[in-house]
Order: structure tokens, then sequence, then C-alpha cells
């Protein structure tokens, strides 16, 4: 690694480089490097928040007030539980007063107020058993699932195009009426 961190130079942000290295790709590299210079990534760590797509649902949530003291809400690809922390605050689940489930195939470690399930949401029983835990549907819907990034945009895109729509298919398994679905795409030519 080489350069000064996040200090600032003159008003200038001195930005963290990485050097490549043998057992590393270079899109993760790139990642890294992004990583150490995202001013998001700083301010999560500070804020207690476990990533820092935390505020793009703030952001989201803030726009469209979504998220309800109360709801039951399902975090689609919650790992590592930005999102699901966000939407324990919003709904009180902290509380006992809503319920917010959160799966993922990867583990996740515990989160005040959310219940985990390790699961991969295109099983074919996933919406049945989603429906098992809540005890009835849910009120909103989360998706930010993302497969693992090949550094190739226009793939990556087309990636998680495919997973939001299985994930629409998997909302209207499991919403109540009037309930909302929310995905993260990123923005593509598809
Ligand atoms: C960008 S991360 C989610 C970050 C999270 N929303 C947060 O705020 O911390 C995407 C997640 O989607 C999960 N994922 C991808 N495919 C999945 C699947 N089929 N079922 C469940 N989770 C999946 C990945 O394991 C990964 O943890």
């Amino acid at each position: 690694m080489t350069g000064g961190g996040s200090g600032r130079e003159g008003g200038r942000a001195l930005k963290t480089r990485v050097k490549t290295a043998r057992k590393r790709s270079l899109a993760s590299t790139l990642w890294l490097e992004r990583q150490l210079n995202d001013p998001y990534v700083a301010q999560a760590r500070r804020e207690g928040y476990r990533s820092r797509a935390a505020y793009k649902l703030l952001e989201i949530d803030e726009r469209y007030k979504v998220l309800k003291a109360g709801q039951r809400i399902v975090d689609l690809g919650a790992a590592p539980g930005g999102w699901s922390q966000v939407a324990a605050a919003k709904t009180g689940s902290r509380d006992g007063k809503g319920r917010v489930i959160a799966i993922d195939l990867l583990e996740m470690n515990a989160v005040e107020g959310v219940e985990f399930r390790r699961v991969d949401f295109h099983d074919a029983d996933a919406p049945d058993r989603l429906r098992a835990w809540l005890g009835g549907l849910a009120d909103g819907v989360l998706s930010d699932m993302a497969a693992n990034a090949t550094g190739h945009r226009k793939t990556d895109q087309l990636r998680i195009a495919g997973l939001v729509e299985l994930a629409a298919e998997f909302a209207s398994d499991v919403l109540a009426p009037g309930g909302f679905f929310l995905a993260k795409v990123l923005q593509g030519g598809a």
C-alpha cells in the first residue's frame, strides 16, 4: 500500500494506492483501493454500520418513505447487514414492534432486532419457509443481492438484473396486498 491514507494536503484528499500482489487479482486490488478511498466506508465504520450500503437504503427511504414502524420486512442478500440495521431501526423490530428477516447465502453476524436465516432464495421452498417464519405475509421485500463481481460491468449488470427478476417473483409470493418491493440494480444498457 502506498500514499498517505485518507489524509489531506492543502485541502486535497490524498489517495491511498494499493500495489498489485501476485496472489491478488486486479479486480480485488481495485476493490481494495476503492474501499480505502471511499468516504462512505469510513463513515459507516464511524457510525457503526456494517456496510456503506446502509446509506443507499437511508437515502432511498428519506426520499420515498417506505419503511415504517411495525412492518414485517424481508431483506434478501442481507450480509454483512447494513440494510438490515436500517430496517431494524425504522421498523422498531429492536423494540419488538416489527420483524426483520434477513436472508443470505453467507453467514452473517447477529444484528439486534434481526432474525437471520442462511438460505439460497432460489430454493423452491424458500417462499413457503419465509411465510412460515413470519407466520403470514410480509409488508416489504428488500433486495440488495449481488453475485460475486466479475469486474466486467455489463456482465455484472446483467447478473444483478437476473437476480432482481427472480427476487420480484419471490416478493410476489410473500408480500401482503399493498406491500412493496425495493431492489438495487446496477445502471446499464439492460
Ligand atoms: C452487496 S451484498 C449485500 C449487502 C447488504 N445489503 C448490506 O447492506 O450489508 C450482496 C449479498 O447478496 C448475497 N446473495 C447473492 N445471491 C444470493 C442468493 N441466491 N440467495 C441469498 N443471498 C444471495 C451475497 O451472498 C451477498 O452477501
